[in-house]
């Protein structure tokens, strides 16, 4: 299927590793120029070179700390003067960290909301008249622990329940402002540092091995196996395209069938 990507602008946020450099990669493989953003500049420059090689569209790249609000000057910059314009808006970037509840402290509590929910909100709203002019889309991403709470993983439930009901608000809005708004909730995603470091902690926690933790999680979700960062990748380049204009303001689950509700 053509998702009429062609010679679309996307801005990638924590697109130089795991999901978001997938979703970068295949948004230029539909034929998107694209921004990414994180805060290594190494593995930016890495990704960057990796997808231009590819695909043969041009990447640019922007190193910034999405947690602090100067940030979103600096990463406007650069969409304003290589682009010009936006079409598309991923806010990917996220690096929330789980741990029994009294062990965690305010300052985990508040640097899980700086970088997934205020990065998030801060970048919708820097971008949003960009987005307004192309009749763009924004892709959030959430966490299935938004609708499924874990008691050792508080702050990443909690964080991607914000980004849930932001990005139905802001959905809302883009109904007026036609602009498509959609978020997305993968499950466990296989070879990510998300997933390694949350299964570390739960093998910590219950005293077993990584691999017993991995393979108890697996069978506990009952599920046939982790998504790749591709298979979620698809999912965001559809949300993300023309063709998915009438899909607006849903809670994209992706997670091999692991909630067994509605
Ligand atoms: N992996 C999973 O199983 C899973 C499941 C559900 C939802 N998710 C969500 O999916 C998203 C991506 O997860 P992932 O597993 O792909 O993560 P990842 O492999 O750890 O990659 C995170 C990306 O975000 C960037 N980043 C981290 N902190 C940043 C900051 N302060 N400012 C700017 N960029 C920052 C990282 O680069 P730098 O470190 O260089 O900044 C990297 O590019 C996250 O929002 C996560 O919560 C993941």
């Amino acid at each position: 299927m053509d998702l009429e990507l062609e010679g679309k602008i996307a801005l990638v946020t924590g697109g130089s590793r795991g999901i978001g450099r997938a979703i970068a990669g295949k948004l230029a493989a539909e034929g998107c120029d694209v921004a990414l953003v994180a805060r290594t500049e190494a593995d930016l420059e890495k990704a960057a070179k990796e997808i231009a090689r590819d695909t043969n569209r041009r990447v640019e790249i922007c190193a910034a700390d999405l947690r602090t609000p100067e940030s979103t000057d600096a990463v406007e910059s650069v969409v304003r003067s290589a682009f010009g314009r936006l079409d598309i808006l991923i806010n990917n970037a996220g690096a929330v960290r789980g741990g029994p509840f009294l062990d965690v402290e305010d300052d985990q509590w508040g640097d899980g909301f700086a970088l997934k929910f205020f990065g998030c909100v801060r970048m919708c709203r820097a971008f949003w008249p960009m987005l307004k002019e192309s009749n763009g889309a924004v892709v959030n991403m959430s966490g299935t622990f938004a609708q499924v709470p874990h008691h050792n993983f508080m702050i990443g439930g909690a964080v991607n329940a914000a980004v849930m009901n932001f990005s139905k608000a802001l959905a809302n809005l883009g109904l007026v402002d036609d602009v498509n708004v959609n978020c997305i909730f993968p499950g466990g995603v296989a070879g990510t540092d998300v997933l390694t470091r949350n299964t570390a902690k739960q093998a910590e926690i219950d005293g077993i091995t990584v691999e017993d933790a991995m393979a108890r999680n697996l069978a506990a979700q009952g599920i046939r196996r982790f998504a790749t960062p591709e298979d979620v990748a698809i999912y965001v380049s559809f949300l993300a395209s023309p063709v998915a204009r009438h899909v607006q303001g849903i809670n994209a689950v992706i997670d091999g069938g692991a909630m067994k509700g509605l």
